[in-house]
This record gives structure tokens, sequence and C-alpha cells, in this order.
């Protein structure tokens, strides 16, 4: 894969979200025009070991490519083995978490607890790198407590990785705070590799003024796609200089949002479906009038046409909420 094609085609990135990012939340972002996808962290010892719960987060299929898989671990053995066993589901490329701030996984000496070994997480980059025939890309913060992204991007670039991500955050941040995009901005000054540029986008206005500040080849986007698949295509118009497309109406906004119940349904069965979806539920219809007296109903719909008859009845209401406030407003 020709990394820096794929950005120029198409510079937009869903983000790596644990618990969000599965395959048909992917499928639904590159319809609505997302470029690249990230699946969600698994472990290497996930991967060795093939759990089902590793298994089912690195199932895509081909209207998902370009697609990385993202591996976090702390030992470099490992991590080459599951690379390497990785390679053979044919992802576009392997994606290397060097900044989860969870404890759990910092604990195993993954993720951003790499951030303050330097030479542990260029001995991972190496040692995966050579195992496979992929591009290797490294997703990280901008350090432990302190800034030093350019030492850390520059170390990751001379072991190998192809493209890095920065989330403009430290891990001491967790997602705190504002993301300093002078950091990114510092690591594109510093480095050859594309770099993709992380962290507050939530809109296009957002991703426009990121390239304009840091340079940076691609845009990726987490919390500001979740309920909002529309930001890609509109992110995507913005930075060609092309018309943004509007807002989605609430009508839109249902259909998405059943097409992606629907999808879930199909894919792990009604039950366990419907419960995923109360939190893609949330923020679908977050600002929506009158969702906060609907909420409890529609969260605890427990079939997809209990779902579609629970969203028509917010939309009904919100349009007679809406009538009669231009009613008020016209007297
Ligand atoms: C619910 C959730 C799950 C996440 N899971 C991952 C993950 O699996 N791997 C990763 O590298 N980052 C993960 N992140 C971090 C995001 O990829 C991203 O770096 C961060 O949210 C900042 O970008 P944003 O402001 O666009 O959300 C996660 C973030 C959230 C909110």
């Amino acid at each position: 894969m020709n990394v820096r094609q794929h950005l120029a085609e198409n510079p937009t990135c869903l983000a790596p979200l644990a618990g969000w990012s599965d395959s048909i939340f992917r499928r639904l972002c590159k319809r609505a025009g997302a470029g690249w996808v990230f699946t969600e962290m698994v472990s290497s010892d996930g991967v060795l070991h093939r759990q089902s719960k590793t298994m089912e987060f690195i199932e895509f299929c081909e209207s998902e490519r370009p697609i990385s898989i993202q591996l976090y671990g702390g030992n470099s053995e490992v991590m080459a083995r599951a690379a390497e066993m990785l390679a053979f589901h044919r992802p576009d490329g392997l994606d290397l978490n060097f900044g989860c701030p969870v404890k759990k996984v910092i604990k195993t000496g993954a993720g951003s607890a790499l951030l303050r070994d330097l030479p542990r997480m260029t001995e991972i980059v190496r040692r995966v790198v050579a195992a496979v025939d992929l591009p290797v890309s490294a997703k990280i913060r901008a350090g432990w407590e302190e800034d030093h992204a350019v030492e850390i991007a520059l170390a990751l670039a001379d072991a190998g990785v192809q493209m890095v991500t920065v989330h403009a955050r430290t891990q001491a941040m967790k997602f705190s705070g504002k993301a300093d995009w002078c950091i990114i901005q510092r690591v594109k000054a510093a480095v050859r590799i594309p770099v993709i540029g992380n962290g507050d986008v939530r809109s296009a206005v957002d991703a426009e003024q990121m390239v304009r500040q840091t340079g940076c080849d691609g845009i990726m986007i987490g919390r500001g796609s979740q309920g909002n698949p529309w930001i890609f295509s509109q992110v995507r118009a913005r930075l060609a200089g092309l018309p943004v497309p509007s807002e989605p109406t609430a009508e839109e906004v249902d259909r998405t949002l059943l097409e992606h119940a629907a999808e879930m349904v199909e894919h792990y069965g009604e039950k366990r479906a419907m419960y995923m979806m109360r939190k893609h539920l949330l923020c679908y219809l977050r600002g929506r009038p009158l969702f906060n007296r609907y909420r409890s109903m529609l969260v605890n719909s427990n079939s997809w046409t209990a779902l579609r008859d629970n969203l028509l009845v917010l939309r009904l209401a919100g349009q007679r909420f809406d009538d009669m406030l231009n009613t008020e407003s016209d007297r």
C-alpha cells in the first residue's frame, strides 16, 4: 500500500476507538466518506492465544479498506509474533499503540508506558517491521508527563514506521484539557514520514485549522465521529475546497441510526445489538428537542422495531415542539 497516495486521495482517518470502532461502525464511516480506518486496539497476547474477543475485533470486510489493525503489547518478541499472525488476515497496515493511558494496559508495560522507554519502543518497532511485509505505523501521545513528541517520532521513523499519528496530549492528561496542536506542528517539521494529526477535531472548520496550523498529512477523528459519521464527508469537502455538505436533518439521522442498528442486529443478534446500540444512540440523538423526556424509552428499546417506533415518537414530538415555538415567535 502506498501510504502517501492514500492520504492524498482522502486524508480523513477514523480513530481506533475501543468499544466503538467495530466493523459495522467502520463501514458506516466509510460510506459517510472516511478514508483510512483503524480497528480498536487488540492485545498481542490475545492475538497469540486467538482469544475469541480479539478475533472478533480484527474481523473486517473489503469495503473497509484501507484498514489498519491496531496492536498493543510491551514485549517485542510477542508483538512480532502477533504481527506475523495478523498479517495473515491481510489488513492494509499494522498500527502500534504507544498512547493508551489506561492503567490495565500501562501495568503490562504497553501503550503509553512505552513513551518513557524509547529503547523498548524502538525495539518493538524494529521486530514488528522485520516480521511483516506491511506498512507499520504508530500512534503516540506527546509524552508521559512532558512533551517530547519530536524525539519519539524521530526514533520511530528511524526504527522503520511509515507513518505516525500524534494525539497532541500527554499520558498524564488522559482525555482532559485541550490538545496542543503545536506538538503536531513540531513533529511534522521534524520527520519525513507522513504525520496524522489527532485531538479535538469536532468539525470541518477544526480540521481545516489543524491542517493550516500543523501542515499534517491526515486528520484522525475519534469522538467527533461518535453519532456523527457525516463529519468525514464534511472534513473531506472542506479540505478539498469544495462546498461542505450541510448537517443531516433529524430524519436523515434517524435513518442512519436505524441502518446502523439493523446491521448490528444482523451481525451480533438482536439482544446484544440493542444493548450495544445504547451508547451510539445517545450520541446520534444528543441535542435533539425533547430527547431527555424520551431518553429512557429510547435506550430501553429491546428490538429494532421498538427502536424504529420510539424514534418516530421522538421525531413527531420534536416537530410539534418546533411548530409550537414557531407559532409563539410569530405572535
Ligand atoms: C472510547 C474511546 C476509545 C479509544 N480507544 C482507543 C484505542 O483502542 N486505541 C487508540 O490508539 N486510541 C484510542 N482512543 C483514543 C482516540 O483514538 C483518540 O486518540 C482520542 O480520542 C483523541 O482524538 P479525538 O479528540 O478526535 O477523540 C480511544 C478514545 C476513546 C474516547
